[in-house]
């Protein structure tokens, strides 16, 4: 609807419309057309032109220019009804195809709704600077800086979508010009060679080169064009006009584009959802106060998130995922821990008793899944952008938390409660960062339940997880496909590998074992340091899964589960 008002809303106003022997209030452009044009003799030329009347100028009848144009600006006003429902229709269909292939074919993140909209805000933008650029200025309509936005969906989404909303929105913009044909064909050419001259994403300053490159390419495509339709095209002529010159204007539109969207890279990396590098790199700085809070009072799920960092990201770069974000969100997923940290068995020091023991399993459950929402909460207090939050209120999906589920019914579930009572609060992955997570939460925990530290074993148990996961249906909407799944497997077994693969026993522990033997300190410090903090890691609710796996399928789990570090605490 608004579009449709912008693309009708001058020709509504009266005074804005065209009088001979008067200032045009306006910018009057005629398409490039052809026309039959008689000759005073008997001839006929066959012409093709594109006429231009700038604000301003005072229109006169014996100028055959202004004839044309106030001929074509006069059918234009007082549209009718069928005009403007034709025009509402075109774009009304531009905006659904683009919604069903963001939403059905899309990458993960342009399924999400605020992504969409955020697409289709800054599409609508630039459809009213080009009707601006249009009607006030007396620059040629080639300047139309579009390739900004293809460029900004490069850096921040992927290229094929880069080429979809392109081609719509050079639709939407050459439809303010009746489809003028060389406008379309710049445009389109022009967006989709920035996007692929844009070739190293990860360095937006090459958006600048992009931009003018694509300028070049397209002032070559318009001369293409206009030789195929005129049979010659002389450059010279063209550059005359200067700021109206179409030629000069496919070139300053690609270099005013590449500008552009350097400029306002994060303004849009925003709102396209995304998060711009630097306030990712920022995020897990450690000194930053959110990660200082949870070190603090938190620390054995610190140092979960911290082990689960590496995995993600590792395995999020390997299927090409966005490995930077997927790292951060390891850091804060389970920040609301920190609001009641010995409800979860990490954070208990070695011999202290469990809550959840006085408690009864329901309210135990309830006391778990709060960490979902309250970490969603302090995020978004502490001004974390939206993408990262995502994790928080992701990473265990929908999932029942079976342990105290199980534990209620053994105890015969007294309060008559619903399996879905035990149900986290939160929602399943809708990207493939926050699937990884997921995965990675249940798996590095899993890993350390492996000894010794076997490829085979860390691939099946990596496999059995994703399995576990797929049938609970908690990957549905993530948009992980079967190779990103054979990937992920491949590669997280092999980080996982080379991360156990250094644990090899000194003397003093192959002759007592670990049990009861001691370092021979203190030559051995450091490294006997290392050894207790690995045996002392803390099991995260993850290993509650994991147990919980052993017990439903006890001949198809490859893992060699160890019981708790703390038999008194019960696994969240
Ligand atoms: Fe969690
Ligand atoms: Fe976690």
């Amino acid at each position: 609807m608004l579009l449709t008002l912008v693309h009708i809303g001058d020709t509504m106003i009266p005074q804005l419309g065209p009088h001979f022997g008067q200032p045009v209030p306006i910018t009057i452009r005629v398409p490039y057309a052809s026309f039959i044009e008689k000759g005073q003799t008997a001839s006929i030329g066959y012409e093709h032109t594109r006429v231009m009347v700038t604000r301003g100028t005072v229109l006169d009848d014996s100028n055959d220019a202004h004839r044309v144009a106030y001929a074509f600006e006069t059918t234009l006003r007082e549209p009718s009804r069928g005009r403007v429902l034709a025009i509402f229709v075109v774009y009304l269909i531009l905006f659904l195809l683009c919604a069903t292939y963001l939403r059905r074919f899309g990458p993960s993140r342009t399924r999400l709704l605020r992504t969409q909209l955020g697409l289709f805000a800054t599409m609508s933008v630039f459809v009213i600077i080009a009707k601006l650029i249009l009607i006030f200025t007396p620059i040629s309509e080639f300047w139309i800086p579009l390739a900004a936005v293809p460029l900004w969906c490069t850096f921040a989404l992927e290229r094929r979508t880069a080429f979809l909303i392109n081609v719509m929105l050079a639709f939407m913009t050459a439809s303010l010009l009746m489809f003028d044909l060389p406008l379309l064909t710049v445009l389109i050419t022009r967006g989709i060679a920035a996007s692929l001259l844009f070739i190293h994403r990860k360095h937006p300053r090459e958006m600048l080169f992009a931009g003018a490159a694509a300028g070049v390419v397209a002032a070559v495509v318009y001369t293409a064009v206009l030789t195929v339709f005129e049979g010659r095209f002389d450059p010279s002529r063209d550059l005359d006009l200067g700021l109206a010159s179409p030629l000069a204007g496919c070139v300053a539109g690609g270099v005013l584009a590449g500008l552009i969207a350097q400029i306002f890279r994060q303004l849009a990396e925003r709102a396209l959802g995304s998060v711009s590098r630097d306030r990712l790199i920022q995020l897990t700085d450690l000194e930053e106060p959110l990660l200082q809070k949870m070190a603090k009072e938190a620390p054995g799920s610190w140092e979960h998130a911290r082990a689960m960092a590496n995995l993600a990201e590792a395995a999020s770069s390997a299927i090409g995922a966005d490995a930077l974000l997927t790292r951060v969100g390891a850091y804060y997923h389970d920040l609301g821990k920190t609001i009641q940290p010995k409800y979860f068995v990490e954070n208990l020091l070695p011999g202290e008793r469990s809550p959840h023991d006085e408690l009864d399993p329901d309210v135990s459950a309830d006391a778990i899944m709060a960490h979902v929402v309250q970490g969603a909460k302090i995020l978004r207090e502490g001004r974390v952008p939206e993408p990262v939050v995502e994790f928080a209120y992701t990473h265990h999906g929908t999932q029942v938390i079976e342990y105290f589920w199980h534990k209620c019914k053994e105890r015969g579930n007294p309060k008559k409660l619903a399996e879905d009572f035990f149900r986290y609060p939160g929602m399943k992955p809708q990207t493939k960062e926050t699937a990884i997570l997921m995965l990675v939460d249940s798996i590095e925990a899993a890993s350390r339940t492996i000894q010794p530290p076997d490829r085979g074993k860390f691939e099946e148990m990596i496999q059995r997880v994703i399995f576990t996961k797929l049938k609970s249906g908690q990957l549905d909407e993530c948009g992980l496909t079967l190779e990103d799944m054979r990937i992920l497997a491949l590669k997280m077994s092999d980080t996982l590998v080379n991360m156990f693969h250094g644990r090899i026993k000194y003397p003093w522990q192959e002759k007592g074992g670990d049990k009861g033997s001691k370092p021979p300190a203190p030559k051995a410090t450091e490294k006997s340091g290392e050894k207790s903090t690995k045996s002392a890691e803390p099991a995260t609710e993850t290993k509650t899964e994991a147990r919980e796996e052993k017990k439903s399928e006890p001949k198809s789990d490859p893992t060699e589960v160890k019981p708790p570090r703390n038999p008194q605490s019960k696994p969240n």
